[in-house]
């Protein structure tokens, strides 16, 4: 076969197919495809013919004969729906909606965001509300206006990310190595009494392992009223644990430095594994874990944010959101909560 009789092929097809087609009724449809377009069909037949043309003619003819084919489809949908054939086909193959769904994983919040959610739920219960502070901070909120003295060694470049920027003051801006902070933005721009609390990321210079990573989660939350005392910070922290580890925890309090706080504490909670019955790993026996830092807010730290000390006072805490998840979901090493392996993480919801 050369050119000419394959495009004299291909107009009887075209002629003999589009006159019949228009005689075609809806039950003859499904034929008529198969007679032209289908797998042995006229025109599949020729086209395949054209295995036997050199590559340029191919490439004509080849058009000529794939336009045939979308014409020829086109016009069977047209004839289709003309004569209710289509509805025909629908119904042939309806739309089963009792078939069950592919089933597909479902997401779930992370468990340091269930943590902190849960945490900052507690606090809510309580009267706290929600605030939030920016991750790259000025020196003075994250260590200034907390009472930091110039020289003190949290400020050193061993444990700080400075950014090489300066804020509009010319000062240090650095990734914010605590909490802290929100606590002065929150009392600054509102008056007192104020209830608060805030969770969110933090970062220092630290070596990764099971229990250190150079960014991290933090909750802080502090209350600044008239006669804010320790007795007040200690029934909230105990109201709080309770809430989250069960009505036996305990808390317990021992002396500790921050300069922002004066007197300054360590909390403790009773260790929700063992409650204090001895040889336990994650305790070490002592029957007590240490969650936060806490205590009662530094006369210059109120006198900063522009309140009178002499009028006000307050109770500030900053824990750590992973020693809360790892105690939470019994996980031994906080390098789990990072990787984002599936296969742990769901484990732990
Ligand atoms: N900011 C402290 C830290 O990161 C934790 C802390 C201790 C926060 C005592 C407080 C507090 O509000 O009163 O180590």
């Amino acid at each position: 076969m050369n050119q000419d009789d394959w495009k004299a092929r291909l107009a009887l097809i075209r002629d003999g197919s589009l006159s019949a087609l228009g005689k075609t009724d809806a039950a003859g449809l499904a034929e008529f495809e198969t007679h032209y377009l289908g797998r042995k069909g006229e025109l599949t037949l020729l086209l395949r013919d054209l295995k036997d043309f050199p590559v340029e003619e191919r490439k004509i003819l080849g058009a000529l004969g794939n336009a045939l084919k979308t014409e020829l489809s086109a016009a069977l949908d047209v004839r289709k729906a003309e004569t209710g054939a289509g509805a025909a086909d629908l119904k042939k193959s309806r739309l089963d909606l009792t078939l069950a769904g592919y089933p597909f994983p479902q997401g779930s919040l992370h468990p340091l965001t269930v943590t902190a959610n849960k945490m900052c739920d507690g606090f809510q219960k309580l009267g706290f509300s929600i605030a939030d502070g920016p991750l790259i901070e000025e020196d003075y909120f994250n260590f200034e206006a907390l009472n930091f003295a110039p020289d003190h060694p949290a400020r050193d470049m061993q444990d700080t990310f400075y950014v090489d920027l300066k804020d509009a003051k010319g000062g240090d801006l650095l990734l914010r190595t605590h909490t802290s902070p929100v606590q002065i933005r929150a009392m600054k721009s509102q008056e007192p009494p104020l209830r608060v609390v805030s969770a969110g990321r933090v970062f220092r210079s630290e070596a990764v392992d099971a229990s250190h990573s150079f960014v991290f989660h933090q909750l802080e939350g502090f209350y600044v009223d008239r006669n804010v005392t320790m007795a007040d910070l200690k029934w909230t922290l105990e109201a709080f644990m309770k809430d989250l580890f069960g009505s036996q925890a305990k808390v317990s309090f021992s002396p500790s430095f921050f300069p922002f706080v004066e007197p300054g504490a360590q909390v403790a909670v009773s260790c929700v594994f063992c409650k204090g019955s001895g040889a336990c790993p994650v305790c070490k026996g002592t029957g007590w874990l240490e969650l936060l830092g806490a205590g009662v807010i530094h006369p210059n730290v109120i006198k900063g944010c522009g309140y009178d000390p002499e009028k006000w006072s307050g109770f500030a805490f900053g824990a750590g959101i992973e020693r809360f998840a790892m105690l939470l979901y019994g996980i031994r090493d906080m390098r789990m909560l990072y990787e984002n392996d599936l296969r742990i993480l769901k484990q732990i919801q």
